[in-house]
């Protein structure tokens, strides 16, 4: 047995060894202070009460009264309201450039994406130049959604909530801001190298070593500042969302490293580190910072603790324990030691234990204020990406068993389940957390809730005919790929009318795409009326319920 893959199979006896030690020091009580614990991201007598530290003392005082008289006489304390906006203060500068760059990637992703995906049902079109052949603008879509769009909404929302959740100002932001600009370097960089053909050729790594190394430079200088802030926080208890960034910033050097590291991986094992880093950025990069947005904005927002803080605390320790075997269920069937694969196909049955987790969560804590989606933009995004996560997963888990992947593997349905997982969840999750974020970081409002409510429809309507038109389509393509009695090109040509839908709404959510960031710029810029309070999607009645009024204090 070679050096890799004992290493492999020790880790899963590892993980499988911790879960059991996990439960029990969680039955002894070890894990400490269970329900008070949820309570730590709320200041005292906040819970129910209004938040919106962009208004002044004066606004934030008739907003209360507007919305909830039986709160109004609950306001925080001076000081506690202080504290807040010192921490929004010290990274706001940093979150606002990250977020900037974020989504000046998504709309170019978007763009690359829908070019890469015109060409897979007309391949002459736009053949003229190399750079937007096929082979090359598919992978500049991929690692600018993922280094551009994902990363720098993920590092910015983290950056914002690191400070406030441990109320504690960010230390060394200037570290925070070059890291930011070398990592946005590097993308450009990297963009630039595979356009011109230089590519490292391995999925999710195609950057040029050379590049890699302002990605990590970069990322560690992002790093840095979020490690020194928990070195020196104001709070005894981490929330969990803290666990999630601190452990999401530790695992991806880790990965990115040991991934690009040159000459270090040959042949077989050179996939198979390909495919443990693919899947492992997924899970321990993107998937910890949009849950510890979600376990932030979903409690914050309804102004009510998360429903169990301790099962918050199981699902990040079962991802931690299981995630990192995962990735050979891309390699079922490939030239691997079956029992690797088996070993990633049981670990990927069992990540159904922190899916369910965090599903059972979140759902609860929403349960009975679901009518505040009509109001507030920040709910109705993270609760439709938590929603996601859970869709995602489980069908991922279903699509890692032998007999599905048997179908779907070369198929366009593979790549459903990833728009599923990366948009679905995660992009939706990042779109609240900046509607939230942002006018705390501009101290101003979003000025137009039309362009909210049409940027949401938009991406929910493309993204559905994205995702139904392709999973048929790759499922069909899948079955005609395994019936010895239909020819091959047949199963490439009943695709096309599903490879036409994926344009339609890759272009439709393109679209949302660009309301987003017109209107994300017309707010950097102040630009439209200033308002008073949050920007809702719609008027709440006058007399509203309880779980509407904190919707319409949604700050
Ligand atoms: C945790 C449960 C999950 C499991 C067991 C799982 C399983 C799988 C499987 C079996 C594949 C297809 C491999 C192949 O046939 O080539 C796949 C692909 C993929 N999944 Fe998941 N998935 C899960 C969750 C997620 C989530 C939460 C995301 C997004 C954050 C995600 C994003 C992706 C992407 C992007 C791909 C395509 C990768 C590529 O080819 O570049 N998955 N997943
Ligand atoms: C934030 C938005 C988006 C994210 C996070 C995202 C993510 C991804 C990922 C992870 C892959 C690799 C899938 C795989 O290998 O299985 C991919 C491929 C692709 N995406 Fe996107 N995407 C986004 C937006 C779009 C849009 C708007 C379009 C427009 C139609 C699009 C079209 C494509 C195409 C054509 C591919 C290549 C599929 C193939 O190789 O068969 N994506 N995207």
């Amino acid at each position: 047995m070679d050096f890799t893959v004992s290493v492999l199979l020790a880790t899963f006896i590892l993980s499988v060894l911790a879960l059991f030690v996990f439960i029990a020091s969680m039955a002894k009580g070890l894990f400490g202070s269970g329900g008070a614990a949820a309570l730590q991201i709320f200041d005292a007598d906040e819970v129910g009460t209004v938040e919106d530290p962009a208004a002044t003392p004066a606004q934030r005082g008739s907003l209360q009264k507007a919305m909830d008289p039986a709160h109004a006489a609950q306001r925080r304390t001076a000081q506690e309201v202080a504290t807040r906006l010192r921490a929004d203060q010290s990274s706001s500068l940093v979150v606002g450039v990250c977020l900037t760059m974020a989504v000046i990637w998504l709309v170019l992703a978007s763009l690359a994406g829908l070019v890469s995906s015109i060409k897979l049902h007309a391949p002459d079109w736009w053949v003229s130049e190399a750079w937007l052949t096929f082979g090359r603008i598919r992978p500049i879509h991929l690692n600018l959604v993922g280094y551009g769009w994902c990363s720098m909404a993920g590092i910015g929302v983290a950056i914002w909530l690191i400070p406030r959740l441990l109320k504690t100002e960010l230390v060394g932001a200037k570290y925070a801001l070059v890291g930011g600009a070398l990592w946005s370097v590097g993308v450009v960089a990297g963009t630039v190298a595979i356009a011109a053909g230089h590519s490292d050729g391995l999925e999710w790594l195609e950057y040029p070593w050379q590049i890699d190394i302002l990605l990590v430079i970069g990322g560690a200088l992002v790093g840095f500042p979020l490690w020194l802030t928990l070195l020196r926080r104001k709070v005894e208890h981490l929330y969990v969302s803290v666990w999630y960034i601190a452990a999401g910033f530790l695992w991806f050097p880790v990965l990115f490293l040991i991934a690009n590291w040159p000459g270090l991986h040959f042949g077989v094992q050179q996939a198979t580190m390909n495919w443990w880093y693919g899947h492992n950025v997924l899970g321990l990069w993107f998937t910890p910072l949009a849950l510890a947005a979600s376990y932030y904005f979903i409690p914050k927002v309804i102004g009510k603790p998360i429903h169990s803080y301790n099962l918050s605390l199981l699902g990040f320790w079962s991802l931690a324990f299981f995630y990192s075997q995962v990735g050979g269920h891309h390699l079922i069937g490939g030239p691997v030691p079956s029992w690797l694969i088996t070993i990633s196909i049981v670990q990927s049955m069992m990540m159904v234990v922190p899916v369910v987790a965090v599903a059972i969560n979140q759902h609860l804590t929403v349960a009975g204020n679901f009518r505040a989606l009509l109001y507030s933009p920040t709910l109705r995004f993270i609760v439709l990406g938590a929603m996601m996560y859970t869709a995602a997963s489980v069908q991922g888990s279903l699509q890692a068993l032998r007999a599905v992947n048997t179908v779907t593997h070369f198929t366009h349905y593979t790549v459903a389940h990833a728009h599923l997982g990366l948009y679905g969840f995660f992009t939706m999750i990042m779109f609240g957390s900046i509607y939230f974020v942002m006018p705390r970081v501009m101290k101003w409002e979003w000025p137009y809730p039309w362009m909210i409510s049409a940027h949401f429809w938009l991406v929910l309507v493309g993204f559905g005919i994205y995702f139904i038109g392709l999973s048929f389509g790759g499922w069909y393509q899948g079955l005609a790929m395994l019936d010895k009695d239909i020819p091959f090109m047949q199963s490439v040509l009943l695709t096309i009318p599903y490879l036409q839908a994926r344009t339609v709404g890759g272009a439709v959510m393109t679209l949302g795409h660009l309301v987003f960031a017109a209107h994300f710029f017309m707010m950097g810029w102040k630009f439209g009326p200033q308002r008073l309070g949050a920007a809702l999607l719609a008027p709440p009645p006058a007399t509203a319920p309880p779980g509407l009024v904190m919707a319409k204090a949604v700050l």
